[in-house]
């Protein structure tokens, strides 16, 4: 397939170049574009079709359901059942913004959007581009993260293009994703609401406008096989970059050292070893490469750097990364959710 690419001005985002990806999506295509979370691969969320073309280009397994994006708030009415009050304070609360609400589906919402269940993803989005798309477009959106299935999720254009390219219609280039984990997963369909996927909006706002908020334990622990999660999406192994990530947790000095130990270990069986450390511990390590997510006391910094960085110890090559924790308040816990998961749960405390 020929791929185009779209260079597309952030702050102005230029009409043709929109109008050109909208039409893409129109007629049934697939157009990989910026969200503030990450990049998302979009089609017409009401084309079956089109909807396929997605799970097809990432190699999405089929029961993974697909959040559907809009560009107003009004446009949730036709693709949910109805809207409970808590919804709606969510969505004056955080729309636009990196935060995704499960309801009761419409019908108009096909099976291959859900995988067969009878909620729906929703998400309005607050990047230009993003916003500047659907809304040209006049269809809801369905959009996964723009990655090979199971590979980090894209915060760059290249990053798409080095998974995609060939496979989907368009890809449109418009910088960095701010956040750069993906959006928080809420599901308000039943009695109490339940966090599914931690993200930038995080559970302290969530409590802040709800009080009462489960936590779903898929999203913090491994889940047995014989359970079936409320995300079909956590049961995959995911965000993982070709090497083996262990991480390693506990008192500062104490991981440093376990690390620099580890390294040693590693390198002497030949292995070409990465360390992701933080600005305070960067230069303590040595190892092949060592490279910083950033500051402990930036945990924004860390999240919109995790995927980049993850992605960047495989174009190196190392065989295996040692990456060190971080603090579980605010966004930490999205950025523990993804490097657990990326990690296999492979967790060393010392
Ligand atoms: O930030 C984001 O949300 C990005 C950008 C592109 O918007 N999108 C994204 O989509 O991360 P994806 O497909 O990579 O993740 C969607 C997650 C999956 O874990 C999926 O299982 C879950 O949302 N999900 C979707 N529909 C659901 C539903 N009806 N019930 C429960 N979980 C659902
Ligand atoms: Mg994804």
């Amino acid at each position: 397939m020929n791929t185009k690419i779209l260079k597309i001005n952030v702050n102005s985002p230029e009409a043709d170049k929109i109008e050109y990806a909208a039409k893409a999506l129109k007629e049934g295509g697939t157009v990989a574009f910026p969200t503030e979370t990450v990049y998302g691969l979009g089609a017409d969320a009401l084309n079956t079709e089109a909807v396929k073309k997605i799970f097809e280009a990432k190699g999405r397994p089929a029961d993974n359901p697909l959040i559907v994006h809009i560009s107003k708030i009004e446009e949730v009415d036709k693709l949910v059942e109805s809207v409970s009050n808590d919804a709606k304070k969510l969505m004056s609360a955080f729309w636009p913004g990196p935060l995704t609400i499960i309801m009761k589906k419409s019908n108009i919402i096909p099976q291959i959007i859900t995988a067969g269940l009878d909620t729906v993803a929703i998400r309005l989005p607050s990047h230009p581009i993003a916003r500047e798309l659907i809304k040209t477009a006049g269809i809801p959106i369905a959009a996964p993260s723009a990655n090979i299935s199971g590979k980090p999720s894209p915060t760059i254009a290249q990053h798409v293009v080095d998974d995609l390219f060939g496979k989907v219609d368009v890809i449109i280039d418009g910088g960095t994703a701010a956040v750069g984990l993906e959006s928080t997963v809420i599901d308000m369909s039943s009695e109490v609401p339940a966090l599914l996927r931690p993200g930038g909006i995080t559970y302290e706002h969530l409590r802040e406008i709800l009080g009462d908020v489960q936590i779903d334990p898929a999203m913090l622990s491994k889940i047995n096989a014989d359970v079936i999660p409320r995300s079909p999406g956590m049961k995959y192994t995911h965000y993982s970059p070709n090497a083996e990530v262990v991480i390693v947790e506990g008192e500062k000095e104490k991981v440093v050292n376990a690390i620099n130990q580890l390294v040693e270990i590693k390198r002497n069986k030949g292995l070409k070893v990465g360390v992701m450390a933080l600005d305070e511990t960067v230069k303590r390590y040595k190892a092949d490469y060592v490279f910083s997510v950033g500051s402990e006391n930036k945990p924004e910094t860390i999240a919109a750097n995790l995927f980049y960085k993850l992605r960047e110890f495989d174009q190196v090559g190392v065989n295996i990364i040692f990456a060190q924790s971080v603090s579980e308040k605010g966004i930490g816990m999205a950025i523990r959710n993804r490097l657990n998961k990326a990690a296999g749960y492979n967790i060393i405390k010392v």
